[in-house]
């Protein structure tokens, strides 16, 4: 059997199952593509070089164990395999922090323009960083940059560690065990943080592949927007003055424009960027300057101050 003919019978395999994709990869195709990455241990471009080649009976077995698991468990393929790509990187996942997806790769990719100048900024927090995927990225690209990463999740500490050892980022990452930004003590010129935001009826139903994730990782109290608002309520005192805070909210953007309607928001358009395999398929990013969160801070108390959860 070719390399060509396993990804298809892969494929044909996959699409008849009752998986979904939503994980950092949208389409059969893409998960067939990392798994067999994975088990020939070549990257994308070599792989798409390797088509007519033979494939040992071993690795034919292999690959149709680990799909196996992939649709029995529902587990989401980057736990089967225990590697993602993002930002152009490998990183470690597993069920200790969510499988990166974010559109902060996109954020990353054209550094922060036009709101930040890159070359400016020192100081970067990644709040609720999970695997590291966000502030790892960004230390890898802009290595003049320190970058704290802040979790609440000691689990997540430790799997961002060996991320961060294996990127080789260590001299200037640094990690810290935060309920938000309760042990930081610092100001930085830039904020990102994709932080939990799913509400807990949802959480129920959303597809399997999302329950084998941490829970801490998706649930916020408050229909999802307690974490993203105390965020934005005190995120001003730990940015320099002229930083910005870029905050993921990815659907819930409609649920906090309407709990806010006094805040102005500005959320990013993602929709004419191209689409690549590997660019995370989530969207709703706002950005807020030091500025317009002090403006707007009375909002974010007040909703804190008030609102129930309907
Ligand atoms: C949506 S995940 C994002 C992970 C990573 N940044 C990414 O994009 O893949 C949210 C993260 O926030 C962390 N978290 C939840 N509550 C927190 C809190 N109160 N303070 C700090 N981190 C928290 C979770 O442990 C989880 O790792």
């Amino acid at each position: 059997m070719t390399v060509k003919e396993l990804f298809h019978n892969l494929c044909e395999q996959l699409q008849a199952s009752k998986v979904f994709y939503g994980h950092g990869v949208t389409t059969a195709e893409d998960e067939v593509l990392l798994l067999m990455m994975k088990m020939l241990a070549v990257d994308f471009e070599t792989l798409n070089q390797m088509t007519g080649d033979a494939v040992s009976p071993e690795v034919i077995s292999a690959a149709n164990q680990l799909l196996e698991e992939r649709i029995k468990t529902q587990k989401p393929m980057a736990y089967v395999l225990g590697f993602s790509v993002f930002a152009g990187l490998d990183f470690k996942v597993d069920e200790r922090a969510l499988v990166p997806r974010s559109p902060f790769v996109q954020l990353i990719d054209c550094g922060f323009s036009p709101w930040v100048n890159m070359d400016e900024v020192k100081g970067v927090l990644d709040l609720c960083t999970g695997s590291g995927c966000i502030g790892l990225a960004i230390a890898h690209y802009f290595k003049h940059c320190q970058v704290d990463l802040s979790d609440l999740s000691e689990d997540a500490l430790s799997l961002a560690k060996e991320n961060q050892q294996a990127l080789a980022l260590n001299s200037h990452t640094q990690l810290i065990h935060s309920d938000l930004f309760e042990s930081l003590d610092k100001q930085y010129d830039l904020i990102v943080t994709n932080p939990p935001y799913v509400d807990e009826t949802e959480y129920k139903n959303l597809p399997q592949e999302f329950i084998h994730e941490p829970k801490m990782a998706l649930v916020s109290e408050r229909d999802g927007l307690e974490i993203p608002v105390k965020i934005l309520s005190q995120a001003a005192d730990y940015l320099t003055e002229a930083g910005y805070l870029f905050l993921e909210v990815g659907f819930y953007d409609q649920a906090l424009t309407t709990a806010l309607p006094n805040v102005d928001f500005m959320w990013l358009d993602f929709s004419s960027d191209e689409t690549d395999d590997f660019l995370g398929d989530g969207q709703g990013i706002c950005v807020f300057s030091k500025a317009d969160l002090l403006k707007f801070k009375p909002y974010f108390e007040e909703f804190l101050n008030t609102h129930v959860t309907q």
